[in-house]
């Protein structure tokens, strides 16, 4: 996709080339979406990055983490996703055990998101670790957002969510593993929950954007939930979360007025039946 040169206009839909080149110039906006009727108004609002991020497992799936999420889940609500957005740059997420067995596993299933589900590019958690199959991954034209940090699928390891890279041996490993995903040719990098300060200094370090997830304000740009920026899923929310609707409330609201009316024989009016 060519940008326009005569008015300079954004290209359509986002490449991760375009988007990465925005480091510097302005902040990114991605939200994590994981169906096509919200995905539809995030396209519209014009958010740059629509990530649909395993948190589908605890929003729409109900389970307590993200670790049984599957590559079926995926695929599923990612093309649903993908079938909604005209501008925006389609990320899906790869599950966990969906890359972890080897990079041929991780090939062959990153390819399954563009192929199959419309995604542009994927996300996949870790640092160093991650540059084989990274490196395989961009080789092959698969375009990668990586996530250092806070990395979810962890959570058997960590034994709960908490902020990472507070000592200075995590920082400086933090920091490492920055720069490994970034050179082995991520385009873009998550970093979830980690000090501002240390996120403002990776930032700084790698060429690619970073979006920023409880990680301060000096992140190229940053990343929330949907369903936690519209007040749908149920308090307390982490820190980092900025409610910008209480959508939960109206919906209780709604739900009642509804139940009351069908109980008094106040909905259906006459006007919302048939002659
Ligand atoms: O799963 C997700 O939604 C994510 C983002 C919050 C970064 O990984």
């Amino acid at each position: 996709m060519s940008t326009n040169l005569k008015t300079n206009a954004a290209p359509k839909p986002w490449t991760p080339v375009a988007l990465a080149g925005l480091k510097g110039q302005r902040r990114l906006t991605c939200l994590s979406v994981h169906d096509h009727l919200t995905a539809r108004l995030v396209d519209e609002a014009g958010i740059d990055i629509a990530l649909v991020g395993d948190s589908l497992g605890m929003t729409v799936l109900g389970f307590p983490n993200t670790l049984p999420v599957s590559m079926a889940d995926m695929l599923r609500h990612t093309a649903a996703v993908a079938r909604a957005c005209q501008t925006a740059l389609v990320v899906a997420d790869m599950p966990f055990m969906s890359y972890q067995v080897s990079v041929a596993q991780g090939l062959r299933n990153a390819g399954r998101f563009l192929s199959q589900a419309g995604a542009s590019m994927v996300k996949i958690e870790g640092g160093a670790g991650r540059v084989e199959l990274i490196s395989a991954l961009t080789a092959n034209g698969i375009p990668v957002m990586g996530h250092i940090g806070l990395t979810p699928q962890s959570i058997a390891a960590l034994g709960r969510y908490r902020v990472q890279g507070r000592t200075a041996p995590e920082a400086e490993q933090l920091l490492a593993d920055a720069r490994a995903v970034t050179a082995a040719g991520a385009s873009l990098l998550v970093i979830e929950c980690v000090p501002a300060p240390l996120a403002r200094a990776i930032t700084a370090a790698v060429s690619c954007p970073t979006i920023g997830i409880g990680a301060g304000p000096d992140c190229d740009g940053q990343v929330l939930v949907l369903a936690d920026l519209l007040g749908l899923t149920p308090d307390p929310a982490p820190r980092f979360v900025r409610r910008y609707a209480d959508f939960r409330t109206q919906a209780q609201r709604a739900l009642a007025a509804y139940k009351a009316d069908v109980a008094s024989g106040a909905y259906p009016a006459e006007d919302e039946s048939y002659a």
